[in-house]
């Protein structure tokens, strides 16, 4: 235990080091300049480990490679999806001989690394899972004590992106634990796009500042669930901002609301559309969670709608903020380009069974050009008219719904 304490204390030590050479405020490993995309097991599948009798839905190599085929095959890497990242329940119970991580050898036969080639050779880049307390979420070896190892066991499989997890950690320890990742991470040389839990697993009291500075994205909330109500509460979440958590969002470095539930079970169509618009508002991390192999049309369709990609990628990077509060309908903006340009989402948190009414100036929600603007629908690229700052407009929500515009602003010459 003492010797592995000594080894954390060279960490910290390298840590300050580091931190003292560099003036930097973000992650600086060239990755993440707009929110990363792809698709993540965890919410879908679990911890699936019945290969047996669920042969088609276990963590195994095939279900990733099966995922990788559909994301090519389907036009989702077209879209811009890009990383395929295995979560929790990889990994053998024990680690190797020489103190390595290994994957279980009957759902992962190949290794992790033949996973990562084949996951490139379809052009995609390979996420993998790691918790830095002593054991993962579902009880399997931790990197606690072997972050510089662990670090180059994933450099060495060609793995593009870490999510490291904070479960069985002492929350005391992130504060150098993580940053102590992001250093092994870059000494690999290798970059890899690097998702913390630090501020969700820290109850959010974790310093912003001191994440952006070393994370590439970061969750800051408990675990989305495939239900309305998970939504809700994320929503509601986003909307209070605590710590102004949004004002850290932007290029290089974004807040992680997790997965999307989009074309899996317990979601309605309006449900699935206030999701990918909200998503697409937050600037966050596209990371699909579902059956990509049995996925209904309209599911798929909103997964690939340029336009809400567009807003979610926009170049600005900034993460939209809930601008009014006052009814059942809580209203979002976010700038994007061309400059002056917004994203507005109208969300009716309301389950009632008619569709919600609301009529409001373009100026109470902050479209104060004089000129005016040209709105269109966000969802259909549809065209709604244009708009000056004292103009009323009038939406129908359904409930649970969103509608969603985007105002450009017009000019005189
Ligand atoms: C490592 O960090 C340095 C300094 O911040 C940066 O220039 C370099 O690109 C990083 N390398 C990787 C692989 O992340
Ligand atoms: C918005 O209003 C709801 C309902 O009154 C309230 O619960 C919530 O805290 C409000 N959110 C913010 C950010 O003020
Ligand atoms: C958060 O930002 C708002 C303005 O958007 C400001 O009024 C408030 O003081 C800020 N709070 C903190 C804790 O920085």
């Amino acid at each position: 235990m003492l010797q592995l304490m000594k080894i954390q204390t060279v960490e910290v030590i390298l840590l300050l080091v580091v931190s003292w050479c560099s003036l930097i405020y973000s992650l600086d490993n060239g990755l993440a300049l707009t929110p990363p995309m792809g698709w993540l097991s965890w919410e879908r599948f679990r911890c699936n480990l019945d290969c047996e009798n669920d042969p088609h839905n276990c963590i195994s190599e095939d279900l990733y490679k099966q995922m990788a085929d559909r994301i090519v095959a389907d036009g989702y890497k077209d879209a811009g999806y890009e990383y395929v990242c295995v979560d929790d329940c990889w990994l053998a119970p024990t680690r190797d001989a020489n103190g390595r991580l290994q994957p279980d050898p009957n759902r992962f036969p190949s290794g992790m690394k033949a996973l990562a080639d084949y996951i490139h050779s379809k052009g995609l880049k390979f996420g993998i899972y790691e918790d830095f307390g002593v054991k993962t979420c579902a009880g399997y070896p931790g990197s606690e004590y072997y972050l510089e190892l662990d670090a180059q066991t994933f450099a060495d499989w060609g793995v593009d992106l870490l999510k490291f997890d904070g479960c069985g950690a002492n929350a005391a320890d992130f504060a150098y634990g993580y940053p102590a990742m992001t250093f092994y991470l870059n000494k690999t040389g290798r970059p890899i796009l690097y998702s913390c839990e630090w501020p969700g697993h820290a109850h959010n009291t974790a310093s912003y500042s001191a994440v952006r500075k070393y994370c590439n994205t970061w969750r800051n909330y408990i675990d989305i669930n495939d239900n309305w109500q998970s939504l809700v509460q994320i929503l509601v979440f986003y909307g209070k901002d605590q710590h102004n958590f949004s004002a850290y969002a932007g290029p290089g470095g974004w807040n992680d609301p997790d997965q999307l539930c989009i074309g899996d079970f317990a979601l309605s169509l309006d449900q699935e559309r206030t999701h990918m618009g909200m998503w697409a508002i937050f600037a966050a991390p596209l990371l699909m969670s579902n059956d990509l192999r049995n996925i209904r049309k309209v599911s798929r369709d909103l997964l690939l709608n340029k336009r809400l990609i567009a807003v979610n990628q926009d170049p600005l990077g900034i993460q939209g903020k809930l601008v009014y509060n006052k009814t059942v309908i809580r209203i979002w903006t976010k700038p994007i380009t061309p400059t002056g340009s917004y994203a507005i989402a109208f969300v009716n948190f309301d389950g009632g069974g008619r569709p919600t009414h609301l009529t409001l100036k373009c100026s109470d929600v902050g479209l104060t050009n004089a000129e005016g603007y040209d709105v269109t629908d966000t969802f259909t690229g549809d065209a709604v008219g244009t708009y000056k700052p004292g103009d009323e407009f009038d939406v129908f929500v359904n409930p649970t719904g969103i509608i969603m515009f985007t105002a450009i602003p017009l000019q005189t010459n």
